[in-house]
């Protein structure tokens, strides 16, 4: 007789434990280009990163962690929806772009993908994301927001839209769109050139054509140059400014200022919301170009204004991490750390070289470990085992699906989710992934394939075209901003390159084609990418030309347009 009200009260404990209190707190920081070799806890001992070490001394640290993309948009919307960018129209394309160029485009996340931060906040959270953004803000007019992060399951943003160009600081060479600005420069001087001879010999009775002609030649031209010279020339303050919720509050924004009010806004959204339970995405503006820092931190690192931009991040972890401890969190919040890909190994100018560690390959080149391989650390007291390596393969795209289970939520139905719930690797129930297959594109162009075969315990990878790297066999292509992704500027491997990655994770010696098991690993990975293709949909593009270009009336403004500026706080 016992034995019935002790199974009530079990099953009255357990709903009761799961209908409130019980459901963590997630705190999700994402370092800017981030390279795994830059950090301390994986083996870089000339750069302080003391707080991340922290992290992985008190949780899991993953050595095996695939970021879903080379490039920020792409690899940020998977990120939040658990699916390749593919699935979402969010890569780049050849003739296209690769990233969102301005925060007036018209792409950008659409509006029928489901975050992981509106699936928590119907399980009763209160989810806020402060930093980057670089998924888009408008659809049809300034103020509609159609993309913002309060229109993707966010309650509360502070931060950068966009994302930091070295345009953001008045100092700095401009880094958007040089090639293009510099012809555009030419045919405005031919433009200018041919006008003014048009109108001379017109003057002077030798051209036949009407002055009406003329009139409209000259106006077409001077709205065209006009145009793109207001784009460029104020292109600080069409990007680079901090919005609170809806409310844009410094246009152009203060890099001086920007690290400490993004270390107060998270710390005062974690005081705010320690009843919980809630979820915080710090989406940190380093360790992109143009690497501005704080006068504290600036000169203080081994490796330059690059080293002192990521010790710099390292505080600011800190001071978040600290704001967890204060409030008595730290066994009730799942905090994690990761990179949104690897280190920009081109990078805009010697001293701003990243550095991805044994890994071939760096930021843009998607099909590279050094692209992909990036810091991941999960850490939560009592519930992940603490000073843990975990070298499975994993996925940023997993946090998905383990936050949505985690949170009380369900993973939605009506589309594919790649990721997966990482629980029971972290807890150490498994030891095995439950990832066989990952994809990795270069924009829309699959350039590898990771097949994990658990019964030989070897991660394999096929490469079925790479770029060509300059200088050859480097993994980067120094004198360009990026490599090239498909065209002239890539090499198709028929038969397809293959690396054992688990004896050879630099990807230098290919499995010889006529050896062993090179067929059959082939085959089935071949037979995996079919399932895959299969399983794509064609949808909307977002970042085609049309997509991805100035639209004036999309400008977020502080003030009327064109007159954008404001310091409110
Ligand atoms: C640490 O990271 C810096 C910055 O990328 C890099 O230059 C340096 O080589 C790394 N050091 C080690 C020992 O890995
Ligand atoms: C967190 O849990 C650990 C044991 O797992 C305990 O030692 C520690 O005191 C707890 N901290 C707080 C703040 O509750
Ligand atoms: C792959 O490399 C690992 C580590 O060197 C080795 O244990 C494994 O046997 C290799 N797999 C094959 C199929 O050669
Ligand atoms: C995997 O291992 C089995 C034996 O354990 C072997 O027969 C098979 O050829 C291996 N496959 C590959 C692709 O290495
Ligand atoms: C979102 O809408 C687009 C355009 O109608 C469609 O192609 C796509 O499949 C939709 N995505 C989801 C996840 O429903």
């Amino acid at each position: 007789m016992a034995l019935i009200p002790a199974v009530f009260f079990l099953l009255w404990a357990s709903t009761a434990s799961q209908a409130h209190g019980n459901k963590p707190n997630f705190v999700l920081l994402m370092a800017d280009d981030l390279g795994i070799g830059e950090v301390g806890c994986y083996g870089n001992n000339t750069l302080r990163t003391p707080n991340i070490d922290r992290l992985a001394r008190e949780g899991v640290k993953l050595t095996h962690h695939i970021a879903a993309s080379s490039l920020c948009t792409p690899s940020r919307a998977a990120f939040l929806t658990g699916r390749y960018p593919i699935r979402s129209g969010m890569t780049g394309h050849d003739g296209g772009y690769l990233v969102l160029m301005w925060s007036a485009v018209s792409g950008g996340l659409p509006t029928n993908e489901t975050t992981f931060a509106k699936i928590l906040q119907e399980q009763g959270y209160t989810t806020g994301i402060i930093g980057k953004w670089h998924l888009g803000v408008n659809c049809r007019s300034r103020d509609d927001f159609c993309h913002h992060p309060l229109n993707h399951g966010f309650d509360y943003y502070y931060g950068l839209l966009y994302t930091l160009i070295n345009d953001c600081q008045a100092s700095m060479p401009s880094e958007i769109h040089v090639a293009f600005r510099a012809q555009l420069l030419f045919y405005a001087q031919l433009f200018a050139v041919t006008l003014l001879t048009a109108m001379v010999t017109k003057r002077m009775g030798f051209l036949t054509v009407s002055w009406k002609v003329l009139v409209i030649f000259a106006s077409v031209g001077i709205i065209y140059f006009a145009y793109w010279y207001v784009a460029y020339e104020f292109l600080r303050y069409w990007n680079c400014f901090l919005m609170r919720d809806f409310e844009i509050t410094e246009q152009p924004m203060d890099l001086e200022t920007t690290a400490g009010k993004m270390v107060n806004e998270a710390k005062s959204f974690i005081r705010r919301n320690k009843e919980g339970p809630f979820l915080l995405f710090v989406s940190f503006l380093q360790i992109h170009s143009p690497h501005f820092t704080t006068e504290k931190f600036r000169g203080k690192s081994k490796h330059g204004l690059y080293g002192d931009n990521i010790e710099e991040m390292d505080w600011m972890i800190g001071e978040i991490i600290g704001a967890i401890d204060e409030e008595g969190l730290v066994n009730n919040t799942l905090t994690y750390f990761t990179s949104d890909h690897g280190a920009y190994l081109e990078g805009l100018h010697p001293a701003g070289r990243g550095f991805n560690g044994i890994y071939r390959g760096g930021k843009g080149i998607g099909g590279l470990e050094g692209a992909i391989r990036v810091p991941g650390i999960f850490r939560w007291p009592g519930v992940f085992p603490a000073n843990t390596i975990i070298d499975e393969p994993t996925n940023l795209m997993d946090i998905y699906a383990t936050v949505i289970k985690l949170g009380g939520g369900k993973l939605p139905k009506d589309r594919i989710i790649d990721g997966k719930d990482l629980m029971p690797l972290l807890q150490g129930v498994d030891s095995v992934s439950s990832h066989d297959f990952m994809f990795h594109y270069c924009t829309d162009q699959l350039h590898s394939v990771r097949w994990y075969q658990k019964s030989n315990q070897t991660v394999w990878k096929v490469h079925y075209m790479s770029p060509k790297f300059s200088p050859e066999g480097a993994g980067a292509c120094y004198g360009t901003k990026f490599c090239s992704c498909s065209g002239n500027g890539i090499i198709l491997h028929n038969p397809p390159l293959l690396y054992n990655l688990s004896g050879d994770p630099s990807e230098k010696n290919p499995f010889p084609h006529d050896v062993g098991p090179y067929r059959e690993v082939v085959q089935e990975i071949e037979q995996a990418v079919a399932n895959h293709k299969i399983s794509l949909h064609p949808v909307p593009q977002q970042l085609y030309r049309f997509n991805n270009f100035w639209h004036p009336r999309l400008q977020p403004c502080c003030g009327t347009f064109p007159l954008c500026w404001c310091h409110k706080e």
